[in-house]
């Protein structure tokens, strides 16, 4: 079974990038992570894919200062020298332009922190509390040039409780997370297979 190669694109600690990781293990997974791409030098997530055997790359932030075109230009060489295929966006704290965004249309998936279309951007636990939502969640959907609005693959809900504080919404939101961008992930690289 070819399994399609995926480009993991970071900033932090790497959580989501690591269930991807582990999901990977299944030797039905329909896709295989082969490159990690952080725009911060010190992301957590880097330790974790070289324990992983996985090769990374940073176009850090700060070099690429009011140079986005050519950060996402040296991205986009790599991503094609080394024969990527998929991209998941897990915690990539950068607004991706129209162009790169058009380069891989319907080829990047991201993980959102909230049921969207409910709370596109920043603060998504404090919004949900603050409006005093019964329900909250996370959502794997399709990037777009439009932030956090393609078209969704999953969702999950989980209950808001009397007592939640912003950390144990997104505690119980992340163990979500966890479950199920493998699963959107597989979903997408398992369709990508079949029209490739
Ligand atoms: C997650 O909450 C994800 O939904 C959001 O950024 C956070 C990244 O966390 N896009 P991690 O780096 O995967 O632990």
């Amino acid at each position: 079974m070819r399994k399609i190669p995926t480009a993991v694109f970071i900033s932090g600690r790497g959580s989501n990038m690591l269930s991807l990781l582990e999901s990977q293990k299944d030797p039905t997974c329909a896709y295989k992570i082969t490159l990690v791409i952080s725009n911060n030098a010190e992301a957590g997530g880097l330790q974790l894919a070289q324990d992983h055997g996985v090769q990374s790359a940073i176009f850090p932030n700060d070099w690429y200062k009011g140079r986005r075109q050519a950060q996402e230009e040296a991205i986009h060489s790599l991503l094609l020298e080394q024969k990527i295929e998929l991209i998941a966006l897990a915690g990539y704290m950068r607004v991706l332009t129209p162009w790169f965004v058009d380069q891989w249309c319907r080829r990047i998936v991201n993980i959102h922190p909230s049921l969207l279309p409910l709370y596109p951007g920043l603060h998504t636990h404090q919004r949900a509390l603050a409006s005093g939502d019964s329900q909250h969640g996370c959502t794997v959907h399709f990037v777009t040039a439009e932030l956090d609005a393609g078209p969704i693959i999953l969702q999950a809900t989980v209950p808001v409780l009397p007592d939640d504080t912003e950390e144990k919404l997104a505690a119980r939101v992340l163990v979500e997370e966890h479950r199920i961008y493998p699963r959107a992930l597989a979903l997408v690289a398992q369709q990508q297979e079949h029209t490739s």
